[in-house]
């Protein structure tokens, strides 16, 4: 028998590391969905989120968003919603999400590395060929071809392919990859340059033996965070890339292109030669949430923090590739709440920057609009609860421990599922 004292921090170190998290993420004609609450919703297109209306989705068969590192990506080609690492009982299910038909199916796969799930930017879906990359810290680069599951999981067994280590060290990495036009960037790997990232081509399937540096006069820092594609109207590749690193020092915009023939051939970029491999920045999230995920349209980027809340920033990037300045984050006057253990309060808010806030839509009074978990279990689920993130965290200034009250409360509704993880 463990003394009460070693089991009480056991079981902190259990909420800080069993938290569900919920998503945002666009279908391909671009309405806004929020998923892993008490209900998977749908908040519709930008010109409605003053105030969403909101229709909750099929139930049958979604994941159990039990995943603290779960990832939900778009194949914008086939309209369809991939989730990785949404059943925390069996990371190497993939959910998929049919937005046409509003129905969810499960992927099985077989020989998945023992450690995927490293992060919540860790798998990369190559625009092009459908093939999900992994990075792992120990097992290398892993794909999974979901070329033939387009919207509907197959019944048969998708194998995950080893595909090389990387040509940079992992060790404790926490992996921050996003695509652009058939390059995979790896942002925040320990030991690379600030403002440079490491990069595997997928087409012919390497890591480039060193690091690409991105000019503009605000580099990246060498910090792992959440990166994430802007996917583009025309559903050709993407690319810009979103990268908001967990010193939020900015959101930082990274732009590449490469001719796939000839590398050296620059002059039918779609924007100015001078943004291929550049960084240019936004404002960053008021939510300065590491824990948080990112979504993005053409024309929106949206980030909902691992309490629910929900921020969007209207038109980031310009038709010529350039960045807006002056622009904000604005809150969605609809909050997810009552996910599966609860989220988790590791959240700072950082006060307005000075900009002029575009519409009137900002929500302050978001309590109105925001749905609660009807009448359902979830006890731990209203945001109050422990601080996951924050204890892991040195850099921030997330406010430290909840109240030791809420924090057992939760760690004991947690019980059931770590022990399960651990058995
Ligand atoms: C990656 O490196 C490990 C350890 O050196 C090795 O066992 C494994 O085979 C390598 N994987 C690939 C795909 O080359
Ligand atoms: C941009 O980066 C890629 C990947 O490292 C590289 O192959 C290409 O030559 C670079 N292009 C320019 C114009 O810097
Ligand atoms: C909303 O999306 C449309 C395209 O559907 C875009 O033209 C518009 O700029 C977006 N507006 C905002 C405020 O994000
Ligand atoms: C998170 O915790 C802080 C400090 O305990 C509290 O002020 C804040 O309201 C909490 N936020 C949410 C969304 O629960």
């Amino acid at each position: 028998m463990l003394p009460t004292l070693a089991l009480f921090s056991v079981l902190t170190a259990l909420t800080a590391t069993v938290s569900a998290v919920p998503c945002v993420q666009f279908d391909s004609s671009w309405n806004l969905y929020a998923f892993g609450g008490s209900e998977d919703v749908k908040l519709g297109a930008n010109t409605t989120w003053a105030q969403p209306q909101v229709s909750p989705l099929s139930t049958s068969g979604r994941p159990p968003w039990t995943g603290t590192n779960s990832q939900c990506i778009l194949s914008q080609t086939n309209n369809a919603l991939y989730v990785v690492g949404g059943d925390s009982s069996d990371l190497s299910k993939i959910y998929v999400y049919n937005f046409a038909s509003d129905s969810w199916s499960t992927q099985t796969t077989s020989g998945a590395p023992s450690d995927l799930g490293n992060s919540r930017s860790s798998s990369v879906l190559d625009h092009d060929t459908n093939v999900i990359y992994t990075l792992t810290t120990s097992s290398g680069l892993y794909q999974l071809d979901m070329s033939s599951v387009t919207n509907s999981a197959q019944s048969s067994a998708l194998a995950w392919e080893a595909v090389e280590n990387s040509s940079f060290s992992v060790d404790g990495y926490s992996v921050t990859a996003t695509q652009a036009a058939n390059h995979i960037f790896y942002f925040g790997v320990p030991n690379t340059a600030a403002g440079s990232a490491n990069v595997f081509v997928v087409h012919y399937a390497y890591f480039q033996p060193d690091a690409q540096a991105f000019s503009g006069s605000s580099q990246f820092p060498d910090t792992a965070g959440q990166a994430i594609s802007i996917p583009t109207s025309s559903d050709s590749v993407p690319y810009s890339m979103v990268f908001v690193p967990n010193d939020f020092s900015n959101t930082y915009i990274a732009t590449h292109w490469t001719d796939l023939g000839d590398y050296s051939k620059t002059d039918d970029a779609p924007f100015a030669t001078n943004l291929i491999n550049s960084t240019q920045t936004l404002a960053a999230p008021t939510s300065q949430d590491k824990t948080a995920s990112y979504a993005a349209s053409p024309y929106d980027l949206v980030q909902i923090d691992s309490t629910g809340a929900i921020y969007y920033y209207a038109n980031p990037v310009n038709g010529d590739y350039t960045v807006s300045s002056g622009g904000s984050w604005q809150k969605l006057s609809y909050a997810v709440t009552g996910g599966s253990t609860g989220s988790s309060n590791s959240t700072t808010s950082a006060a307005p920057s000075g900009s002029a806030s575009a519409s009137g839509s900002a929500a302050s009074g978001s309590a109105g609009a925001s749905r609660t978990a009807s009448g359902s279990t979830s006890a731990s689920a209203s945001g109050s609860a422990a601080s996951a993130s924050g204890s892991s965290s040195p850099s921030s200034g997330a406010p430290r421990g909840a109240a030791r009250g809420d924090l057992l409360g939760l760690a004991i509704g947690v019980v059931a599922l770590g022990a399960s993880m651990l058995l």
